[in-house]
């Protein structure tokens, strides 16, 4: 049996959980693998504060240098989230030669690329299984199970949260902020909440999937990020009608050699797995050349699921402790090396309008769209509802984004049209 020394930055949802459960099945784990982990300090913004998880109150400290101190602690275990002093913690502890272990995934999303390079050159693991998807052990299955495939695509489910405040608003007709609110306090959600709703919680996810997929780290700033907040009880019951289910999707894939990356509410059809995957489930759908179609499930977020991944990179590091392997948790491969401009980016759409009900105002928004060359599959003039007088909903296929931006910024412009457009993705993902 061998005792591993880890320091741990960060005692909120995830950090406590690692360390209850490192207490909790502690015997289970050194039975299973042969290794203990003992928590040597502990690094939080108020050591002071109460807490629903009891440690050894000597163990807290306010300053994250701490754990750098301590030659016992051979893994630095980074579960404050955010990406200042996260990376400087990170990098730190690259340099004075600790593994890390971390579950943030805006840090390697933000800065993956530096953080990687320097691994490299200090011959250090940075493990990040609880950066995507929770407990699912997705990192490890695309990095290392599906070395020998040439990636296609990787469609998922890829935030709790928001897939959590989808599902109650549309089996428990709840509102968002209260459905909001329940995620919060479930300890789903971020520290910053607005990033689950927006989108971008997705996208880090998304661009880390990327990355291992294809060997680069897109940036941020050319990725199409939506988040839920214009989902309505409305839209989700047209789309219901049309035989499709709304979910905030991360899309990976490549075509013509560019990988395209984009996270949006997608209609994705009732019969596809993905449409029954609820509440705060995630699930990944990855498709190999040589392994086709593989889907991944399982709790996107919360105490458990999260420090079950954390707990099995603690043991992935104890075992590189013992024999280093010469892979240091991501290799660039550069397959590709570059990303699709979102505007570029072909896909099919669902539009719903609010307009005038008199003759003529079909005609008027499909000319637009012919004049673009976008065509039309189906249109559908729903009854109103609460929250949307005169529906029309129009099916769109085969679109560039750029393209169809631009024509509805003139659909919007024309005097029959009213109140803002929605405008989601729709996904056949066959
Ligand atoms: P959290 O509940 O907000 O906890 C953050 C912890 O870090 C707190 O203990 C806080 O101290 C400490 N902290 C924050 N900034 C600090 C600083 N500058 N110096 C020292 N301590 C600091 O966050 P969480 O939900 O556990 O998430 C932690 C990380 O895991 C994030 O990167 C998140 O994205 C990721 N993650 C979360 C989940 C999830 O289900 N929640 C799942 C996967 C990954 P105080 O307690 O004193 O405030
Ligand atoms: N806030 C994230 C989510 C935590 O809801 O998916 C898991 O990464």
């Amino acid at each position: 049996m061998k005792t591993i020394g880890i320091g741990l930055a960060g005692f909120g949802t995830v950090g406590a959980g690692v360390y209850e459960n490192l207490e909790r099945h502690r015997d289970l784990i050194a039975e299973r693998s042969g290794y203990s982990f003992d928590v040597r300090r502990i690094v939080v913004r108020d050591p002071l504060k109460k807490r629903d998880v009891q440690a050894t109150s000597g163990l807290f400290s306010k300053r994250w240098q701490d754990l750098l101190e301590d030659p016992e602690i051979r893994v630095v275990v980074e579960l404050m989230g955010g990406t200042t002093e996260a990376y400087d913690l990170t990098v730190a502890a690259i340099q004075s030669g600790r593994i890390v272990v971390t579950g943030n995934k805006a840090l390697l999303a933000e800065r993956g690329a530096e953080i990687f390079a320097l691994a490299c050159e200090h011959k250090v693991p940075v493990f990040f299984e609880a950066a995507v998807a929770g407990g699912i052990p997705i990192i490890q299955s695309l990095r290392d199970a599906f070395v020998g495939n040439r990636i296609e695509s990787v469609h998922g489910i890829l935030n709790g949260t928001s897939n959590y405040i989808l599902t109650r608003m549309q089996e428990a007709g709840m509102d968002y902020p209260e459905a909001l609110a329940e995620a919060v306090q479930l300890g789903y959600a971020e520290a910053d909440p607005t990033l689950d709703v927006n989108g971008w919680d997705a996208a880090h996810k998304a661009i880390i999937l990327a990355a291992l997929a294809y060997g680069f780290w897109v940036d941020p700033s050319t990725v199409r990020v939506e988040g839920i907040d214009r989902v309505s009880a409305a839209d989700i019951h047209f789309a219901k009608g049309l035989g499709y289910a709304i979910k905030m999707l991360g899309s990976v894939r490549v075509i013509d050699s560019l990988v395209e990356v984009g996270v949006a509410p997608t209609l994705i059809p009732q019969s596809n797995v993905l449409a029954s995957v609820n509440g705060v489930f995630n699930a990944i759908a990855v498709r190999g050349d040589l392994v086709g179609d593989s889907l991944f499930y399982g709790r996107g977020a919360g105490r458990g699921p999260t420090s079950t991944s954390v707990i099995g990179d603690l043991v992935e590091a104890a075992h590189i402790l013992d024999a280093p392997r010469g892979t240091y948790g991501f290799s660039s491969h550069g397959l590709y090396g570059n990303n699709r401009p979102s505007d570029e980016i072909i896909g099919s759409y669902y539009l719903r309008l609010s307009v005038d009900d008199k003759p003529g105002v079909l005609a008027r928004i499909a000319g637009l769209l012919g004049e673009a060359g976008i065509g039309i599959s189906s249109v559908v003039q729903p009854e109103s509802i609460a929250g949307v007088e005169t529906p029309l909903v129009l099916m769109i296929h085969e679109a560039r984004y750029g393209k169809m931006r631009e024509t509805l910024a003139k659909i919007i412009s024309l005097d029959c049209v009213k109140g803002s457009p929605v405008l989601f993705n729709v996904e056949s993902l066959t």
